[in-house]
C-alpha cells in the first residue's frame, strides 16, 4: 500500500501564463459593450460562429474579442486538454479517486471498433447488451411479451434516481414525438411515496412493467420504491412467479439484482466505467429504447458518436464542446458569473435543464484538485433553466435588468415537430429576440426618444451587454438529441480539465446519505431515542416525532 495519490497532480491553472494573461485581459475589456464589438466588426455574427456535425453555435453575443479567444485556447493547450481527452477515449483510468476508466464514449462506438480496457475490447460487450435490449424492446412493443395473466404490457415504469432517472425521463420527454403511443411511460425517482402512488394510479398491475434502474442496486430511494412496487404487483397478481414477467433490472450489480428477486436473465448490465450521469445510452436507456424503438435509439447513439468524433478531431478553435467549455470558464473565473441558464425553446426539452444540472454540477461541483489540494478558484457554475417562452414571463426580468451576470445558452430548432399555424415562427422569433435584447439592450436616449417621461426612463432602460450562446439545429430528432447531450458532456470535461478536478466522481453526495441512514431509526423507533445530533437536528427530530404521531381531527381532512 502507498498513500500516494494515483493522480498526475498537474499544476494549478492559476500559475499558467494564459490564466495570468486572461486576468489582465479581463480587466482591460470588462467594460467593453457588445454594441461596440458588433459595430466595429459587421461580420461578427458569423465570424464568431461555428458549425459541427449539424449543430450551429453562435457565440458572437459573448463578451469576448479575438484576443479573449486566443488566450482561452492557449489556456486549453497549456492544460494539455487534447491529451486528457485522448486519455479518456483510450480508456485510461482518469477517474482517479475511484480508479476507474471513463468510457461512456464506448457505449456509442461502432461495432467492429476496439476500445481496450485491461486487455479486453469492451465494444463487443456494449453491442451484446444493446442487442438484448433491442430484442426485449421488440417483444414488449409488439405485444409478444405477455404479463403474468397473458395480457400484453401497456405501461412501463422506470424506477431510478439521479443518472438512473434524469437521462431516461429527459430522453423520453425529448423524444416523445417518436414514441409508441400505445405504451404509457412513467418515471418514479423520489422516495416520497407520492411519486410512486401517483405513478401507479389507475394502472393495472398485470399490464405494467417495472424497470428497476440502478447502477449499484443499493440506492435507498430506488430500492425502497422497487420494494413497494413489488408489493403492489404481488398483492394484485398473488404469485411470486409473476415478478419475472413484470420486473426487469438495469444494473452493474448482478448479485443484488438476484437478491431482490429479479431473474438475472431479465437483467441488462453495464459497467463501472460508465458514470451514472453519463449512462443514458447504456442499458439505463432501456425505457428510451422501449419508447422510441431500436431504429430511433440507434440514431440517438449515432448522434452521440458524431459529436464524440467532432470533439476528438476538430481543431480547438472550431470545436463546439471546447468553445462552450472555455466560454463558461471565461464567465465563471474571469467575469464573476455564478450561474448558467439553460433555455431551450422547445417544449420537448423541458427536462433538459434538470438533466444538465446533474451532468454539470455533480461532475464539476468540486473543491479539491486531482491531487487533493483545495482549489483557489471557482469551479462549476450553478446550472438552472426552463423552456422558453415560459421563462420569459417569469425570471427573464432578472436576466434583462437585474444585478447579476447570467450567461445564457439558448437552444432552438428551425423546423417544428408539431407544425401548427404560426406557432413555430413566433417561438423562434422570441428566442432570437431575447438574445438580441440581452446583448444590445435599449439606451436611456432611445427610451426618451420614444416619448417616455424622464422619471420613467431609467425603469425602461436596458443596459444590454448580457451574454448568450445560441445553439441552433435543424430539427429535434433522436440524432440531434444525442449530439446536444454529447456537446454538454464534453464541455463538462473541457472545464474539468482546466480546473484540474475529477469530473467523474461524486463523493459530495455520500455524507447526506450516511446521515439519513442514522436518522431513519431516530424517527421510527417506538421508544424515545437517545439523540446524538447537534441541537438543531435533535430538535427537528423531536418535533417530527411528536407531530407525526398526532392524529388529525376529522375536520382537518
Ligand atoms: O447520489 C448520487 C448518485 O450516485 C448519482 O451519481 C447516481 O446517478 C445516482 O446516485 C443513482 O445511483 P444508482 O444508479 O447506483 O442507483
Amino acid at each position: 500500500m502507498t498513500d500516494k495519490s494515483p493522480s498526475p497532480g498537474a499544476q494549478s491553472p492559476l500559475e499558467l501564463p494564459a490564466w495570468q494573461a486572461l486576468l489582465v485581459h479581463s480587466r482591460q475589456i470588462k467594460d467593453i459593450h457588445l454594441r461596440r464589438l458588433f459595430s466595429e466588426d459587421p461580420a461578427r455574427g458569423t465570424r464568431f460562429a461555428v458549425e459541427g456535425c449539424g449543430i450551429y453555435l453562435d457565440y458572437s453575443k459573448n463578451r469576448v474579442t479575438t484576443e479573449t479567444l486566443r488566450l482561452l485556447l492557449a489556456l486549453a493547450a497549456e492544460c494539455r486538454l487534447s491529451e486528457r481527452v485522448e486519455a479518456m477515449f483510450r480508456g485510461e483510468r482518469i477517474n482517479t479517486t475511484e480508479k476507474r476508466a471513463v468510457l461512456h464514449v464506448a457505449l456509442r462506438s461502432r461495432r467492429g471498433n476496439s476500445i481496450m480496457l485491461d486487455g479486453a475490447n469492451v465494444v463487443p460487450w456494449v453491442h451484446e447488451v444493446l442487442e438484448r435490449m433491442e430484442a426485449f424492446a421488440q417483444r414488449i412493443r409488439s405485444g409478444r411479451w405477455k404479463g403474468y395473466t397473458g395480457k400484453p404490457i401497456r405501461n412501463v415504469i422506470n424506477i431510478g434516481i439521479g443518472g438512473s432517472d434524469l437521462g431516461p425521463v429527459m430522453a423520453f420527454e425529448a423524444l416523445r414525438h417518436y414514441s409508441l403511443r400505445d405504451l404509457t411511460f412513467r418515471f418514479v425517482s423520489n422516495v416520497d411515496a407520492t411519486d410512486l402512488t401517483e405513478a401507479l394510479r389507475e394502472l393495472k398491475p398485470d399490464e405494467t412493467l417495472f424497470i428497476v434502474s440502478s447502477k449499484t442496486f443499493t440506492t435507498l430511494e430506488t430500492m425502497t420504491n422497487a420494494r413497494s412496487a413489488r408489493a403492489w404487483a404481488l398483492q394484485a397478481l398473488g404469485d411470486e412467479r409473476a415478478i419475472a414477467r413484470h420486473f426487469v433490472a438495469v444494473s452493474t450489480n448482478a448479485q443484488e439484482v438476484a437478491a431482490f428477486g429479479i431473474d438475472t436473465a431479465n437483467m441488462f448490465g453495464f459497467w463501472d466505467w460508465v458514470g451514472g450521469r453519463y449512462s443514458m445510452n447504456s442499458a439505463i436507456g432501456l425505457s428510451t429504447l422501449l419508447a422510441v424503438g431500436p431504429e430511433n435509439f440507434r440514431s440517438l447513439l449515432a448522434g452521440f458518436r458524431a459529436m464524440d468524433e467532432h470533439y476528438r478531431t476538430a481543431p480547438l478553435e472550431k470545436n463546439l464542446p471546447v468553445l462552450l467549455g472555455l466560454l463558461s470558464i471565461w464567465y465563471n473565473n474571469f467575469l464573476g458569473a455564478q450561474t448558467l441558464a439553460i433555455l431551450p425553446y422547445d417544449q420537448y426539452l423541458k427536462r433538459f435543464p434538470a438533466y444538465l444540472q446533474q451532468l454539470m454540477m455533480e461532475s464539476n461541483g468540486k473543491g479539491v484538485t486531482l491531487d487533493g489540494n483545495p482549489v483557489d478558484y471557482d469551479t462549476s457554475p450553478v446550472v438552472w433553466g426552463e423552456p422558453g417562452t415560459n421563462g420569459q414571463h417569469s425570471f427573464y426580468q432578472l436576466l434583462h435588468q437585474g444585478t447579476k451576470l447570467v450567461p445564457c445558452d439558448f437552444i432552438g430548432f428551425c423546423q417544428p415537430l408539431n407544425p401548427l399555424g404560426n406557432h413555430h415562427p413566433i417561438l423562434v422569433a422570441n428566442l432570437f429576440a431575447q438574445s438580441e435584447a440581452l446583448a444590445f439592450g435599449k439606451t436611456r436616449e432611445e427610451v426618451k426618444e420614444e416619448g417616455t417621461e424622464a422619471w420613467l426612463a431609467p425603469h425602461r432602460t436596458f443596459e444590454g451587454n448580457r451574454p448568450s450562446n445560441t445553439i441552433l439545429a435543424e430539427r429535434l430528432t433522436p440524432e440531434t438529441l444525442g449530439k446536444l447531450v454529447a456537446l454538454y458532456e464534453h464541455s463538462v470535461l473541457t472545464q474539468g480539465v482546466i480546473w484540474n478536478i475529477n469530473s467523474f466522481d461524486q463523493w459530495g453526495v455520500e455524507l447526506g446519505k450516511a446521515l439519513a441512514q442514522r436518522i431513519v431509526p431516530d424517527l421510527q423507533s417506538a421508544g424515545e431515542p437517545r439523540l446524538r445530533h447537534d441541537s438543531s437536528t435533535s430538535a427537528l427530530i423531536t418535533r417530527y416525532r411528536s407531530q407525526s404521531r398526532r392524529k388529525p381531527d376529522a375536520s382537518e381532512f
